[in-house]
């Protein structure tokens, strides 16, 4: 059937109708007795707060459901409302951020907030256009917060909801290719009743039923309509053009260790990967990056000795491999230029990206 056709075609009282097409309405009924609570979601009834929508949706771009819960719940406590958000220090955000990854969406975070305080009188515009304009909303979320927060039509497809549109309609084109058949499929079956439901509940099957391996047809309200299905290969779709990877990069990190139990870190410079945040002296990142070499870029001169093993680390655009390096020196030792030190006891504290989360814990030093 073509998009344009789906919109004329007949229902019956079961909600599926005759041409075995997928009904909304039986996606919306499975949804009203299976969704998932949720701590950002409103219960059946409840007005949602846009938000704490545009919160969650900002924190689950590229992070599990099950780790972003308890950042959310600690973000929302400590800043339960835009204008309080936009009032923090960056520094402060980027700290309660450490631990979800991509830290640009932490600063894209605090800009949007100052944009929805200062230019919108702290209230979120409503339609997809205008949340599109807002600093890190980008179209997934300006559909997912127009629908889940003010119930417009608009299709929030993500990873979960292409597989599960790949799926119903068994599209051969691979991805990325299929992206905008994938688009206007979904598009085309979104409702006009209740469409932040609607969304909602193809998250919710994207993850909990039509899952990347062993979908769990049986329980599935469009297992009638599902074409992947009829052909008995659903795990295969979304057909997946082959994978180029990153190339690997390489560096050396030095953890110094004061005897008065501080560290030795540095800021990131502000722009770039990891801008702004904290690490410990390191090598930049490179495809050539020689060991033999490594201590010649320790940042003090100190008896260095070299942890077996190596940090690896994957980075949306590359994997990069670490070794590292540990030293202890003099409490009256003074930190080089650009450096200071910091108590290991803080240490948690800091605006520590994963990676560097990874050398210090390599290192032998426990976070507290
Ligand atoms: N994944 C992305 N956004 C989501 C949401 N609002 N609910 C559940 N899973 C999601």
């Amino acid at each position: 059937m073509t998009v344009a056709g789906a919109a004329k075609r007949k229902k019956p009282k079961t909600g599926r109708v005759a041409d075995g097409a997928a009904e909304p309405a039986a996606l919306l009924r499975w949804y009203d007795r299976h969704r998932r609570r949720l701590p950002w979601r409103a219960m059946p009834g409840e007005v949602p707060d846009p938000y704490r929508v545009w919160l969650s949706e900002i924190m689950l771009q590229q992070t599990t459901v099950k780790a972003v819960a308890p950042f959310y719940v600690r973000f929302l406590g400590k800043w339960p409302t835009v204008k309080k958000l936009a009032a923090a220090p960056l520094d402060d955000v980027l700290k309660s951020w450490a631990g979800l990854g991509y830290y640009a969406r932490a600063r894209n975070l605090h800009a949007c907030a100052k944009a929805v305080a200062e230019q919108h009188g702290g209230r979120f515009p409503q339609t997809e256009a205008e949340l599109r304009a807002l600093p890190g909303v980008g179209a997934y979320t300006a559909a997912a917060v127009a629908a889940i927060a003010f119930d417009r039509r608009a299709a929030a497809v993500d990873g979960n909801v292409e597989r599960v549109i790949a799926r119903l309609y068994a599209i051969e084109t691979p991805l990325p290719a299929a992206k905008t058949e994938i688009r206007s499929r979904a598009e085309a079956l979104v409702p006009d009743r209740r469409p932040g439901d609607f969304a909602q509940a193809m998250m919710d099957l994207g993850a909990t039923l039509c899952t990347p391996k062993k979908p769990a047809c049986v329980l599935c309200p469009w297992i009638e309509a599902c074409v992947a299905r009829r052909r008995g290969d659903p795990e295969t779709f979304p057909r997946k053009a082959p994978k180029i990877e990153g190339k690997l990069r390489r560096g050396a990190s030095f953890v110094v260790t004061r005897a008065d139990v501080h560290v030795l870190v540095r800021s990131r410079p502000p722009q770039g990967l990891l801008g702004g945040m904290t690490e410990v002296p390191s090598t930049p990142w490179t495809h050539e990056f020689d060991e033999g070499e490594a201590l010649a870029a320790a940042p003090l001169k100190a008896t260095w000795r070299r942890v077996p093993g190596i940090v690896e680390h994957g980075f949306t655009h590359f994997p990069l491999q670490q070794s590292v390096y540990v030293a202890r020196v003099p409490a009256k030792t003074k930190a080089p230029s650009g450096m200071r030190w910091v108590a290991l006891a803080d240490l948690h504290g800091e605006a520590l990206p994963n990676v560097m989360r990874k050398v210090v814990a390599h290192a032998g030093l426990g976070l507290r």
